[in-house]
């Protein structure tokens, strides 16, 4: 029953080797024995009389009961976690899993593999057990200092793209870096800076700027404050801030993984969730700078900010939509922006854009502008673009020629 079942898994995960297990406990059978890290993980054990057999599970029976205890923890993707965490004890990629699927796991191994199961299967995200996660073509260290960098932040990083050449831009509430690292690395002219006001966030953030030998600057800080002054004394200010700040309503429930392990001072945005961005946005109504200013929100949400900005003095106003065609970020543009079109991108990057104009706001025969950039939120005229793919022109970090000095100290 148990071979059966341990076949019949491990065939549904394309993996084959384990078929011939006949005779072994599972890994995680009733009454195998209990490997070190956790009372509730089960080794496989040498059946009696077959001295010839290993003890050990292969990679294939414990990725099987890896994936049944997560699965019944309540994790989205047990399967893919257990890969993940399996690949990282034993320093291969995911593939190398599969290829292996028969391999007899060594006892320090599996003990190390177990601790990490049991840590997932608290629900502690992925991401904070191996410590780093993927943003566009970064890998950056994560803890719980700081949010695991999302994909849907990647329509910031999409915005800070079409800023013009040289343009200087500062992420706020920057958490790991992420997007201002991102940014650094895909467009070296851009003078690039960020902030936050968790101290841990920004130590974080500069631990990564360092590894990626991105010399950015970054500043512990509430919102814009201080940056105005800062801006004053580069020259032309900040032309564009993006901002991915706390945006969950107090009312809203958060999964485990998230809700137990990620700083609730990046997630939680007060009744509505708008406490923070309504501050930002309050602080740029009353000074001529940035001429952009993009947020990222919950789709729930994209009205009221897009009504916020256009209040504000943000004489444009777009959304735009996620992969999943949500519409996740608002961007805000005036004075300089206006004029800036829809911006340079890296040559070649095959990206598509799609303007979805509102019936009554068709796109003005010869006039690029306004092609690019649609009417205020509250006269319904909000622009959508939809991104069909991602960016492709990735400079080198490590070689990119940007001069850290030449944000304002
Ligand atoms: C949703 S997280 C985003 C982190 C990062 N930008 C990303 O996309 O992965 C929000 C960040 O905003 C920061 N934050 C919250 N309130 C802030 C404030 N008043 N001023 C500056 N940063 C703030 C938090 O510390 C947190 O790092």
């Amino acid at each position: 029953m148990a071979e059966a079942r341990l076949a019949s898994a491990a065939a549904e995960d394309g993996v084959h080797a384990v078929a011939h297990t006949v005779g072994r406990a599972p890994v995680g059978a009733p009454g195998a024995p209990t490997p070190a890290g956790d009372p509730g993980v089960s080794a496989a054990r040498t059946p009696a009389g077959d001295p010839g057999r290993s003890a050990a599970p292969t990679i294939a029976e414990a990725l099987t009961a890896a994936r049944s205890l997560l699965e019944a923890a309540g994790c989205a993707s047990p399967r893919l976690d257990a890969e993940l965490l399996l690949a990282e004890v034993l320093g291969v990629g995911r593939e190398r899993l599969l290829l292996d699927a028969g391999r007899p796991l060594g006892e320090a191994d599996r003990d190390r593999f177990w601790s990490l199961v049991a840590r997932r299967r608290r629900r502690e995200p992925v991401a904070y057990i191996l410590g780093r996660r993927h943003f566009r073509a970064l890998t950056l260290a994560v803890d719980r200092r700081a949010l695991i960098p999302r994909p849907e932040s990647e329509l910031l990083v999409e915005v800070g793209l079409e800023l013009p050449t040289g343009a200087s831009v500062i992420d706020v509430g920057t958490g790991s870096g992420a997007i201002a690292l991102a940014l650094f690395s895909e467009r070296p002219d851009l003078i690039v800076g960020a902030c936050d006001v968790s101290a841990g966030a920004i130590a974080l953030a500069r631990e990564n700027a360092r590894d990626l030998r991105a010399p950015i600057r970054l500043w512990v800080a509430d919102l814009l404050k201080d940056a105005p002054a800062l801006a004053r004394a580069r020259g032309p200010g900040a032309d564009a801030v993006l901002a991915n700040l706390p945006y969950v309503p107090l009312g809203d429930r958060l999964m485990p993984d998230v809700g137990c392990y990620e700083p609730a001072l990046a997630l939680r945005g007060g009744g509505d969730g708008l406490d923070v961005i309504r501050r930002l946005i309050a602080s740029c109504a009353q000074s001529a700078w940035p001429s952009l200013l993009a947020l990222e929100i919950d789709p729930r949400q994209a009205q009221t900010v897009a009504g916020l900005l256009a209040d504000a003095g943000f004489a444009q106003v777009q959304l735009r939509r996620d992969l999943a065609s949500r519409e996740r970020v608002v961007v805000g543009r005036r004075g300089a922006a206006l004029s800036w079109g829809c911006g340079p991108r890296p040559a070649g990057d095959g990206r598509s854009r799609v303007d979805e104009r509102p019936p009554g706001h068709e796109r003005p025969q010869g006039d690029e502008r306004s092609a690019c950039h649609g009417r205020p939120a509250r006269a319904g005229g909000v622009r959508d673009e939809r991104r069909k793919s991602r960016s492709q022109g990735v400079a080198g970090m490590s070689g990119a020629s940007h001069d850290p000095r030449g944000w304002p100290a």
